[in-house]
């Protein structure tokens, strides 16, 4: 089954509530996903701790924080107590992933890491059972819109290759570029999460985008 989580990194920010309305309910959006930047991992600033607690409350819909973001090891507890069901750190930001991991857990939250397009899967095969996603990146993080890299489908294979060999049960997410034109090759190759931003709140019906983008991949 396809998980569709738009991302409100694309939505208006002074209208965050309704805009959570939007895509959630019946038939719509799985998780919302929630891209947290600090200027520093990546060169843009989105929100924190504070705005995932309100939203929380502004919403059903379950919430999949995104920390793209220095010193996770720090910070991701915080997003969990804020009310994040799953919390997705950095491979290249976390200093202990597998203790970031089992706190994350202990917490109560599903734990994922995310790989930059220039970090290999291969080095984190044994850590996979530690998580219950894993985020192949398929833009360079930072901004919502850009061209979806083709490059990436190789990487998504060969982790959903690692995923089965093992029998494992996580969820294969992917970020950036996720669209109309892009879903089928990414659930070809693999992913059965799909994270998409501008697609689906650059549209005039995000609840008709997020259908849409079903029906795609689950074709
Ligand atoms: C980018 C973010 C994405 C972003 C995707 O760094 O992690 O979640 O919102 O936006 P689109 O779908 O427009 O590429
Ligand atoms: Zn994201």
């Amino acid at each position: 089954m396809a998980q569709i989580n738009p991302s409100i990194l694309s939505a208006d920010f002074a209208r965050l509530a309704e805009e959570a309305r939007r895509v959630g309910g019946e038939g719509g959006a799985d998780w919302l996903h929630v891209d947290v930047m600090d200027n520093h991992f990546v060169p843009n600033l989105t929100l924190g701790a504070p705005v995932v607690a309100s939203l929380r409350k502004a919403t059903d819909t379950p919430l999949d924080c995104h920390l793209m973001i220095e010193d996770p090891d720090r910070w991701a507890p915080a997003y969990v107590e804020a009310g994040a069901g799953s919390v997705t750190f950095h491979a290249e930001a976390a200093a202990a992933p597998v203790r970031l991991a089992r706190e994350v857990r202990a917490l109560g939250a599903r734990a994922s890491m995310a790989l930059k397009p220039a970090t290999p899967v291969e080095p984190y095969e044994d850590l996979l059972p530690e998580l219950d996603m894993l985020l192949v990146m398929t833009v360079e993080p930072g901004f919502g819109g850009q061209a979806f890299l083709d490059i990436m489908l190789p990487k998504i294979r060969r982790t959903r290759q690692l995923i089965d060999k093992h029998g494992l049960e996580m969820w294969l997410q992917v970020d950036g570029g996720v669209s109309a034109s892009t879903i089928e090759r990414c659930a070809e190759a693999g992913a059965d999460v799909f994270v998409a931003g501008s697609a689906v709140y650059g549209t005039e019906d995000p609840a008709a985008a997020v259908r849409a983008l079903r029906r795609q991949a689950e074709r």
